[in-house]
């Protein structure tokens, strides 16, 4: 099982229309999904529990990291849902190395029953995002390509709790950073000089489609995005038209993340470690 963490700091970016998305994606291409939501707002659970796709475990994620070990329904795709115990775990700080290492024994458990698991996280650098980021494989961060939001990329990398940079060099030397996932992405001339300077500025951190100038992995704002998370439904599935197109749009970025959790595209770590 490879284990995918959807993190930004920021609240708002589209962490969990991500995190639906590609557990959907990844379970109609026929893998075995586990999805985590971590996040007590349950901005994953809901979507994914209306959908009627996944079973359900019986227990709320916090129970993953206190335990003791659950057994999940023995079902090819399954959601840990989120619940209000998530916001006590910080709380505990003696507590935390048992948390973040329940965590961990927790995803060894089901290693051999699932090839992916997602994981969606709350935006604050609590013990929460620590513990998935220092057991997984790969991070993904959407952003969005406004001020306050690429100021914060730096912070994404760097911060003294859950800088990605800094779960790698010290708990999980493991964890690869895919990349930044532009989203909610418009085509306003302020979002577009955004795009530019993130280009420049982070190019090697962003997800390659193809050789072009502009050829990156990005998530458009649609409004069939927001009504797919609040009903519930699968995106490609919608009647509407524009949900159809929407899909043909952002297939080929799903499609690109998908083939690295998957193990059939390297992340050029090289890349990543010269970026700022
Ligand atoms: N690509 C998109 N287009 C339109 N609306 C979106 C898109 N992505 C997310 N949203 C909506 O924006 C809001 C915030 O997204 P969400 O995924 O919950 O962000 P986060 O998990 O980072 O807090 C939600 O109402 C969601 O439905
Ligand atoms: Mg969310």
């Amino acid at each position: 099982m490879k284990t995918l963490v959807v993190c930004n700091q920021k609240g708002g970016v589209g962490k969990s229309a991500v995190s639906t998305l590609l557990t959907h994606y990844l379970a109609h291409k026929g893998h075995r999904v586990l999805a985590i939501d971590l996040d007590h707002q349950g901005n994953l659970t809901t979507p994914l529990v209306q959908s009627g796709r996944l079973a359900v475990a019986g227990i709320t994620s916090d129970a993953l990291m206190t335990g003791p070990l659950a057994a999940l329904p023995d079902r090819p795709q399954v959601l840990v849902p989120s619940g209000r115990a998530l916001l006590g775990l910080e709380r505990q700080p003696a507590q935390h190395t048992p948390l973040a290492r329940q965590f961990r024994d927790f995803l060894a458990k089901v290693d051999r029953s699932f090839d992916v698991c997602i994981v969606d996280t709350n935006p604050n650098p609590d013990i929460r995002v620590i513990s998935a980021l220092a057991s997984a494989d790969f991070a993904l961060s959407p952003i969005q390509l406004n001020q306050e939001a690429m100021d914060g990329v730096a912070g994404l990398l760097n911060h003294e709790r859950v800088g990605l940079r800094k779960i790698k060099a010290v708990l999980n030397p493991k964890l690869t950073l895919i990349g930044l996932l532009p989203t909610l992405v418009e085509p306003t001339p302020y979002q577009r000089a955004n795009f530019v300077q993130v280009v420049q500025r982070y190019h090697a951190l962003l997800i390659r489609l193809g050789a072009g100038p502009g050829a990156f992995a990005s998530i458009p704002r649609r409004s069939c995005i927001a009504e797919a998370q609040s009903e519930g439904a699968v995106l490609w599935e919608m009647k509407k038209t524009a949900a159809r197109d929407t899909w043909h749009e952002i297939e080929p970025s799903l499609a690109r993340i998908a083939a690295f959790v998957n193990g059939t595209k390297t992340v050029l770590e090289a890349n990543h470690a010269t970026a700022p």
